[in-house]
């Protein structure tokens, strides 16, 4: 086995490795009784109610915040940010906390000025204003939102040292809105409407094309997330949700929805969205986002502090359906355990696991490996670029390799 890290070739750490696990912990972590320190906050009176009207996290989890890379983008108006997974739990993304990724930086649109327009090959034209829209029948959906590009920087070898620059541009709410099928039910599809047009009302007018089976599948038109209205960043006053699907078609500020014969994009022609095979091909309509897990603790910006008993968080999630089964190997993929599914495992949404062990100190490589209930099993990188080659950027579902070495520190690593 070759370990590769971000500067090249890591020497002696393997010889090492080996038994030092034991995937089910028995131990315990509580210390001996002593003293406890009398604090401050125990003797004076606490700031009273709505001293904070709208409720900031605790100064101590400052360090819990949306990043960037710098050297990514030109400018912070076409960029991204990432979700800090690696400080999360459970499966939903707090509002504040979602990635972004801008064309045309973040529109700041007035909820009385909003104007969502149906045309194209339908019955009645129409237009809805926000009012209009929260008067309709409600649906309430949970699903993970994953930019193509995610992982895109490691299609060529292990680069960004986190979970957060290498698996954070997903991110998983509570979407509350109306079925985008009620919407072009009113306006009426033309028996050759096949497609639609979603367009943006942010300076970059970012659109999409999307097949009408698609849409009327399982799409939304949602007006918030987590039990409140939508953030600007993520498109207020209404988003297009996609489920399972790459996110650069879940148009945030939706204006236009325009339905038509046949799609106004070849992938070649959007927003470059493109992934370009060995050949110099392009795959066409790559659409659905493939089962993809990562560990978020331990890793990089997670360490393992204690030896004895750790436990090992993760993310697993399918455009194409729930998580069935998500296995977890601490030496580079000789061993495998499964791993706890935390429930609820729902469709096309985050899917939490766990496993408890005991670390001795040696070194790990630790990998997760998520199996979909299609029975699709997500694939190591090499077995990704055997076939994809190294051009994309886009669908870098490969398995994630992380070192965690005898201090504790982790690394990106890739094995071969
Ligand atoms: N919609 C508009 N109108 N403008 C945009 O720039 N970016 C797209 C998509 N929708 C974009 C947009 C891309 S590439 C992604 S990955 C998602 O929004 C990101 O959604 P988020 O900002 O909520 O994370
Ligand atoms: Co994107």
């Amino acid at each position: 086995m070759t370990i590769t890290g971000r500067r090249g070739f890591l020497k002696g750490s393997l010889a090492a490795m080996g038994g030092g696990l034991a995937a089910a912990a028995t131990g315990g972590t509580a210390r001996a009784a002593g003293d406890i320190k009398v604090n401050e906050w125990m003797k004076t009176l606490g700031e009273g109610v709505v001293s904070r009207p709208y409720g900031l996290p605790s100064e101590y989890e400052s360090h819990v915040r949306r990043r960037w890379v710098e050297w990514l983008t030109a400018t912070r108006e076409s960029s991204v940010s990432f979700t800090p997974i690696q400080d999360l739990d459970g499966i939903v993304t707090p509002n504040g906390l979602c990635f972004e990724r801008h064309h045309g930086g973040i529109a700041e649109v007035d909820p009385s000025e909003y104007r969502l327009m149906i045309n194209g090959l339908v019955e009645k034209p129409l237009i809805f204003t926000l009012d209009d829209l929260k008067r309709m029948p409600r649906v309430n959906r949970f699903y993970f939102l994953e930019c193509a590009a995610n992982s895109g920087m490691e299609w060529r070898g292990a680069q960004l040292n986190g979970c957060q620059y290498t698996h954070g541009m997903i991110h998983c709410l509570q979407y509350t809105g109306v079925a985008l099928k009620t919407v072009l039910e009113q306006a009426g599809i033309r028996p050759n409407g096949k497609w639609i047009l979603a367009e943006g009302g942010d300076a970059s007018g970012l659109d999409r094309s999307i097949p009408i089976e698609k849409a009327l599948d399982d799409c939304m038109l949602a007006f918030a997330m987590n039990g409140e209205a939508l953030r600007p960043e993520q498109g207020y006053p209404v988003r297009l949700v996609v489920p399972g699907w790459e996110g650069n078609m879940w148009i945030k500020w939706i204006r236009r929805i325009e339905v038509g014969d046949e799609p106004w994009h070849t992938r070649e022609e959007t927003s470059k969205y493109t992934d370009l095979m060995e050949d110099g091909r392009s795959r066409r309509f790559t659409w659905i986002m493939d089962a993809k897990s990562v560990v978020t603790s331990p890793s990089p910006q997670a360490p393992l502090k204690y030896k004895g008993v750790n436990v090992l968080s993760g993310l697993a999630w399918s455009g194409r359906g729930k998580v069935k089964r998500v296995d977890v190997t601490f030496d580079g993929g000789r061993n495998w355990v499964e791993a706890e599914l935390a429930p609820p495992v729902l469709s096309r949404c985050l899917t939490r696991f766990h496993v408890n062990f005991e670390w001795d100190g040696r070194p790990l490589l630790i990998q997760s490996r998520c199996i979909d209930e299609t029975g699709y099993i997500q694939p190591t990188k090499d077995e990704l670029r055997a076939v994809r080659g190294t051009n994309s950027i886009y669908h870098n579902n490969g398995i994630q390799t992380w070192h965690v070495m005898a201090s504790g520190e982790v690394e990106n690593v890739e094995i071969s």
